[in-house]
């Protein structure tokens, strides 16, 4: 069984990569596609080391799996990973994360949805970029776009960015991180028509309706990627 792997990325951190990804894995269950979420690379821990980010993923995912399979690299500090990987003088090693997805490649599992950290170029160390690697593994990618105002910019930055690096933008999400937005709808509407692929959902700010807002992001994924059209 092939697994479908998405990397999840964001116009910034803080732009709810981690909430829409829970969401799209309440959604995938629902819809009896078995799914997981993983966070390859986090930095921020609680008393036991271990990240919430990761904490949430595994929590949403479809399989059990043990901390370390979820979250391979973890630093202790919240700040910057490469930064971080300095300081704690553990480097962030791309060969971890090759041998990483290679496991998670190997779950039966439908869907693998790997959590970026910050922004689409995170840094790896004074050269690289995570997104490097996502391109180099050909990764499809979904982008959350933190609505917020300046949200249009970062957006299509970031669209620009990934096309640039040759990978794949399946779809992107409208998270509405802002409650007090100013044309929140005409700031969608707007990237509906400037970004060159399809609006996976609108995500309302504290949905009170999680489980439709999910179903609906799964489904719309599922019909984007060509599974089923039910
Ligand atoms: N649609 C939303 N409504 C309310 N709160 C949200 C929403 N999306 C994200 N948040 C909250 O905003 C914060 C940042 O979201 P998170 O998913 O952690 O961002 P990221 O993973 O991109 O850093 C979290 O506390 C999260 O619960
Ligand atoms: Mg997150």
């Amino acid at each position: 069984m092939a697994v479908k792997s998405l990397f999840i990325t964001a116009t910034d951190t803080d732009a709810g990569k981690t909430f829409v990804s829970c969401l799209l894995l309440q959604g995938l269950a629902a819809r009896s596609e078995k799914a997981v979420g993983v966070k390859p690379i986090a930095a921020g821990t609680n008393d036991q080391n271990q990240n919430g980010d990761a904490l949430l993923l595994q929590r949403h995912s479809g399989i059990a799996l043990p901390y370390q399979l979820i979250n391979p690299i973890c630093y202790q500090a919240p700040v910057a990973p490469h930064l971080a990987a300095v300081n704690e003088q553990q480097p962030i090693s791309e060969a971890k994360l090759d041998q990483t997805l290679e496991q998670w490649q190997q779950l039966p599992l439908q869907w693998l949805l790997i959590e970026g950290a910050g922004g689409w170029l995170l840094p790896l160390d004074g050269q690289r970029y995570l997104a490097d690697w996502v391109a180099k593994q050909q990764l499809p990618v979904v982008l959350i776009v933190g609505m917020k105002l300046g949200c249009l910019n970062h957006a299509m930055l970031t669209v620009r960015e990934i096309a640039r690096s040759g990978c794949q933008l399946l779809g992107w999400v409208a998270n509405c991180v802002d409650p007090d937005m100013a044309l929140a709808e005409q700031n969608i509407a707007d990237l509906q028509q400037r970004i060159p692929a399809p609006c996976l959902g609108v995500v309302p700010y504290r949905p009170d309706n999680n489980e439709q807002v999910a179903l609906n992001l799964a489904s719309s994924l599922l019909r984007t990627s060509g599974c089923n059209t039910r």
